[in-house]
């Protein structure tokens, strides 16, 4: 008997039973609620040939990014090779993706994934992996496209379309098309109102065109879907950021302090960055976090020798230097010159390139060498997407390089560069904010006063 999942794609060694915990398990997974593994070591406990079970635990467990489940996931991938000779090619190329990634060619595991996707369009865990990866790499034209070359084989008949319209979505807003991506992104909320990523998707339009207000109400009203899901610590800085940007900083203070800090047990990693890069931000505009970054640097201390991840040590070292821990940065900063030395996978380049000019950036930054920050700044900044994250999310090395110019003095680059924020954001109270600070040091009291009164009001003219 052929077993098939949802879409028809051929399941081997597998019974109608197994095929359900997939198709549940593939749901909980996307929809970013219940405990997808759960679901299928249930079903493999009684079917221990089932391919694709070990085949969805290990890729599923590529985009934890933590040292600790490496074991778990090599383990399932082990499983899964076992059995080779009885997996159809479809299920091969997942093998031979997850083999490629945990060999730290993550390049190539997206390869891998996107043959078996171009022959089988229909592969929404191919089609996932492949999207939530370019997003771990960096890979801004990929996010979009793995979904455009499979999106017209689709359509509502099709079971999970919802999620392939939320890739859709964050993939065209990473790249600027911003009307299709917030079509795409609603089309998807209204098949599927309970859809974290979608309404993640619609957020990150939002930020990008700076609708402050908006963007607040949009959240607000969809709370009882995303609070409750495993996406949640995301979405709460996704809101953080609108009440930054609006100087609402005692929101932000008691988002973080409600709703970020979470559980207070360390390991929590995606939590972790996302209160990292909110307590950076908070620094920047000048707000004293007092105790929240030790609590944080806490919870980092673990791994901060794990080069596992460039974009994962970037927040460790916001961590270690708002906490003033100097023996940590250096642990961060050794361990990584030491994996530079012979590492060639794929996050070397992104350390080498990006994640240890900005570390060191952070560090000049805190020690009050504002013009050290600068010079190692200016030169990455057009490259900062090989660190992998959305433009939101690396925002923070721009506004960080225009902060250390404006307290470096530098007046007229940190006009330059406070100009070029506002050109994209005209919106943002925080961009005229810094315009009009730039202006100060420049001398030019009568622009600073405009500056200021935008800021004040962003739609004054
Ligand atoms: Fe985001």
């Amino acid at each position: 008997m052929t077993v098939t999942d949802r879409r028809g794609l051929k399941l081997s060694n597998a019974t109608p039973a197994c095929a359900e915990a997939l198709d549940a398990a593939l749901d909980d997974a996307l929809a970013f609620r219940g405990d997808p593994i759960a679901r299928i070591d249930a079903v493999l406990a009684g079917h221990p040939d089932f391919v694709m079970g070990h085949v969805f635990r290990a890729g599923l467990l590529t985009q934890a990014m933590e040292t600790r489940i490496y074991r778990t996931m090599v383990d399932s991938l082990e499983k899964a090779e076992a059995l080779w000779d009885r997996a159809n090619d479809r299920e091969r190329a997942h093998i031979r993706a997850v083999r490629a990634w945990i060999e730290g060619d993550f390049h190539g595991a997206v390869q891998r994934w996107e043959a078996g996707l171009v022959d089988h369009p229909h592969d929404l865990l191919a089609m996932a992996l492949i999207h939530l990866t370019d997003v771990l790499l960096g890979d801004v034209a990929g996010q979009r496209d793995c979904v455009a070359r499979a999106f017209p084989l689709w359509d509502e008949s099709i079971p999970g379309y919802e999620f392939v319209l939320g890739f859709y979505s964050f993939g065209l807003e990473e790249n600027n098309a911003y009307s299709r991506a917030e079509e795409a992104g609603r089309q998807a909320l209204a098949l599927r109102p309970d859809h974290p990523y979608a309404i993640h998707a619609v957020a990150h339009v939002m930020e990008m065109q700076g609708r402050q207000l908006g963007g607040v109400h949009f959240m607000n009203q969809r709370r009882d879907v995303w609070a409750e899901s495993h996406f949640r610590n995301h979405l709460w800085w996704h809101l953080s950021l609108f009440h930054l940007d609006l100087g609402r900083t005692d929101e932000v203070l008691s988002i973080y302090d409600n709703h970020l800090r979470g559980s207070g047990v360390a390991g929590e990693r995606y939590e972790e960055l996302d209160s990292a890069a909110l307590l950076w931000r908070l620094n920047l505009v000048g707000v004293d976090v007092g105790r929240r970054w030790a609590d944080l640097a806490d919870k980092w201390e673990p791994s901060a020798a794990d080069t596992l991840y460039a974009f994962n040590d970037v927040h460790a070292m916001m961590a270690f230097v708002g906490d003033n821990r100097t023996e940590a940065q250096g642990r961060l900063l050794t361990a990584n010159e030491r994996y530079l030395e012979h590492a060639g996978d794929a996050n070397a380049a992104m350390s080498r390139e990006i994640g240890l000019p900005f570390c060191r950036a952070l560090q000049a930054f805190a020690a009050g060498d504002y013009r050290a920050c600068v010079d190692r700044l200016l030169p990455v900044r057009y490259m900062t997407h090989r660190l992998g994250g959305s433009h939101a999310q690396r925002d923070i090395i721009a506004w960080t390089l225009l902060e250390a110019a404006l307290r470096a003095g530098d007046g007229n680059l940190a006009l330059a560069l406070a100009n070029e924020r506002c050109q994209l954001k005209p919106s943002s109270p925080q961009n005229w904010r810094l315009v009009a600070r730039a202006h100060v040091l420049r001398g030019d009291q009568e622009r600073a006063r405009r500056a200021w009164a935008r800021a004040e009001s962003p739609l004054a003219a």
